[in-house]
């Protein structure tokens, strides 16, 4: 369902900074797929969710997303058919705005909460009440109030209200405490099932890259070097991805502990 064919960003090019950021990288993501993608610190994870995502356009390659080549296609366009969830928990919602507007607008209402119906409104209160944190009780307060796992969770919601044809997660339970991390991460999971949504995980957190998913890319300089799915995935171990980096990379990984995550 997404096919990522040969892909290449260069940063600066032609500059003293220029830094090839993705390196000829394809990847083909099946339709249901939920991938987690792990790396060093640099490895061209975020640019790789910002090049599907259409923040930057690759310098080659194409990309095609349900049989639409997207390669050139504006952000604000891709933005209709992929979600995205970022590290912050700022991002994504409007503080000023209660929970119901915020959903409302995510709903394609326009954020006119009078066109909102009384069945909306109910339906809304639905999405929340398994999220298991009281926000559906709360609907009419600014999304300012609430903690940074309440609104990661709610921009969780409002990304899939209208399920995207993919979701990007760039870690998006990196900032949170961890216990809040392990909520987020069941809701991801949940969600992600319950919608049948075809997902890319980017984590730090290497126990979670192998517990969620059913498949797991390992990137390093802009190219994947380790891509393991199925039953080859199941007997896997932390240390045996710490392993398969440095067969792959040819290096020891610098910074394990960053990788091992909370
Ligand atoms: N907007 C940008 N301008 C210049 N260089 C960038 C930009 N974004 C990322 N880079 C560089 O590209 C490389 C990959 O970055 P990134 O994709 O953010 O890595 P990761 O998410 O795996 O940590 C890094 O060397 C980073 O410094
Ligand atoms: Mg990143």
């Amino acid at each position: 369902m997404l096919k990522i064919d040969k892909i290449s960003l260069t940063f600066n090019k032609g500059t003293v900074n220029e830094k090839k950021a993705i390196e000829g990288l394809s990847l083909d993501v099946k339709k249901g797929d939920f991938i987690t993608i792990i790396g060093a610190n640099g490895a061209g994870k975020s640019t790789l969710f910002n090049a599907i995502g259409g923040t930057f356009i690759t310098d080659s390659g194409r990309i095609i997303l349900d049989g639409e080549d997207i390669t050139l296609t504006p952000e604000y366009k891709r933005a209709r058919s992929i979600g995205r969830l970022f590290q912050d928990p700022m991002k994504g919602s409007a503080p000023g705005m209660t929970i119901e507007e915020n959903l409302a607008l995510a709903a394609g209402h326009g954020g006119w909460l009078s066109s909102v119906s009384k069945k909306d409104k109910e339906r809304f209160r639905e999405y929340l009440r398994p999220l298991n944190m009281g926000l559906e009780d709360r609907m009419q307060q600014p999304v300012g109030l609430l903690s940074g796992g309440q609104r990661q969770a709610l921009t969780l919601v409002m990304a899939t209200i209208n399920p995207p044809k993919l979701l990007l997660l760039d870690e998006h339970t990196a900032a949170l405490d961890p216990a809040t991390a392990e909520k987020v991460l069941e809701l991801t999971e949940d969600i992600v099932e319950q919608n049948s949504l075809t997902c890319l995980m980017i984590t730090h957190n290497m126990q979670s890259a192998l517990e969620l998913g059913n498949r797991t890319i390992m990137m390093n300089t802009g190219r994947i070097i380790y891509d393991v799915e199925g039953e080859q995935r199941e007997g896997l171990t932390v240390r045996d991805l710490l392993e398969k980096f440095k067969e792959a990379a040819g290096e020891e990984l610098d910074n394990d502990r960053m990788l091992l995550g909370n």
